[in-house]
Formats: structure tokens, sequence, C-alpha cells
């Protein structure tokens, strides 16, 4: 019988750490780690983010953590699946705060056209199916100041003018984790699929962005079953993945 899971029992949490990701990939490689691990830290010193970039947040401002699961009901041609499951689960966490935001393709957290949010995961992959999957959650929880070098960042306190207690929103963000992997278990891709579609940043508006460096003017229409996003370009129906497209909305 398969055991119930608790998200964030255990969870280990440390002052300071370089990459809560890093420690979370390396529990799953050298040992059986419970599904269900959240790895939480204040501080990283070597934070990763998408494409090999960096993610800094300062100590005690933001929500670092990262969930360890086994979705070995899921095949490698589904990963996209567990983008989708993250999206909703911080964006449901912030509504519970009362923050209206939206999930920009692939798992990006934006409130208006400000990134509340990155989500990196890293799929450990055995034969076809995924054997443990890393989600590891940036949040901008009380930062007000970040690193001129990022566009558009923003907080739940720039959105709100109130300060959180981190703490209870990473509990928020495990219990809504939680109950999507339930639905996903129970009702399958094509209910959370409707949900992300209806919460995508731009979705069917004309809106510029960069391929190949060349400046096109598209609408966003879907995303395909791998996690392309499907676009309508001067009335052709084109498809993109993460690396092809840059959105130009600053
Ligand atoms: C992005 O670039 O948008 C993704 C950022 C993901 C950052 C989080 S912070 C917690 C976890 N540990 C990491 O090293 N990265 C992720």
């Amino acid at each position: 019988m398969q055991r119930s899971i608790i998200i964030g029992r255990p969870t280990i949490t440390f002052d300071t750490i370089d990459s809560t990701n890093d420690y979370a990939t390396s529990l799953v490689s050298n040992s059986n780690p419970n599904e269900g691990t959240v790895i939480w830290a204040h501080y990283q010193s070597k934070g990763r983010g998408q494409i090999g970039s960096n993610w800094s947040a300062e100590a005690g401002q933001s929500l670092l953590m990262s969930v360890i699961l086994q979705p070995r009901f899921l095949m490698a041609y589904q990963q996209f699946t567990l983008n989708i499951l993250a999206s909703l689960a911080v964006r449901s966490a912030l509504n519970s705060f009362g923050i209206q935001a939206q999930i920009k393709w692939p798992n990006d957290i934006y409130v208006g056209k400000r990134k509340i949010c990155g989500i990196l995961i890293q799929n450990i992959l055995q034969g076809k199916s995924i054997k443990n999957t890393v989600i590891g959650i940036g949040l901008n929880v009380n930062q007000n100041d970040f690193d001129q070098s990022l566009p558009n960042p923003t907080s739940m306190k720039m959105m709100s003018e109130k300060t959180y207690n981190v703490a209870n929103v990473k509990s928020s963000v495990c219990e809504h984790l939680q109950d999507y992997y339930l639905r996903l278990k129970e009702d399958g891709f094509e209910v959370l699929k409707k949900e992300y579609l209806d919460l995508l940043y731009l979705k069917d508006q004309e809106s510029h962005y960069e391929v190949e460096k060349n400046k096109i003017k598209g609408k966003i229409i879907g995303i395909s079953d791998l996690g392309k996003l499907q676009m309508e370009v001067e009335g052709e129906v084109r498809e993109f993945n993460f690396r092809e497209l840059r959105y130009l909305h600053k």
C-alpha cells in the first residue's frame, strides 16, 4: 500500500546553506529521504536560478525551500506536470495571503508585471519514469531592495505593505503543494492544466517577444502536453521551448 505523504515532514532547517536544491539533490542521490521532505534555509550563499543563473535573497527575508517528491506515476515526458503543480501551489498560497498572482510560463509567479517567485525543478529520471524530483522555491516575502540587475522584482511586502512571518508562508506553500499533489494523483493532468491556463500571464493578449534575436508580436494561446508555449504569430500557431523565447513586456 502506498504511504500517505505529508509535505514538510520532515523539514530540515538551515540558517545558512549553499543551495537548498543542491542539498536536496545530494540527499536523494546518497540516501532515501521520505517523500515530502523539505529543506528550508534562511540564507543561501550559492542559490541557483534557472539556466545557470544565481538566486540571491537577503537573510531571513525570503522563503528559500526545496521539496523532495517521488512522482513515480509520471513518465519522463510528463515532466512539465511538475511545473504546473508547483506554480499552482505557490499561486494559491499567495492568494491565501490576499495577493493575486499569475503564472508566467513556464513557472515564474508574477504580480502584475513583476516577478515575486522563481521555481527551479530538478528531476532525477530512472529509465522512462521520474524517480525523484526536487522543487526549489524562492519566494520574495519581506524583501524591499533587490539587486539592480534584476529587471522587475517584487515581494509580498511591496505588494501589500504588510510584513509576513516566513514560517507561515512556508507552511501555506507546503499545504497547497500537498493539496495539488493529491489532486494531480486523483484527477490527473488535464484538470490542473486547465487551471494553469486560466492563470497564465498574457494569455490571449497580443504582446511582444524576442525569438532568435528577432522581435515578434504574438498571442499566447496554450501549452502543449510537453509544456511548450503555443503562440499565434501572424496567423500561424508556433510552439516554443523555454530557451527560444524572451518576453519583452517590461
Ligand atoms: C528562477 O531563476 O526563477 C528560479 C529560482 C529558484 C530559487 C530557489 S531558492 C530555493 C531553491 N534553492 C536554490 O538554489 N534555488 C531554488
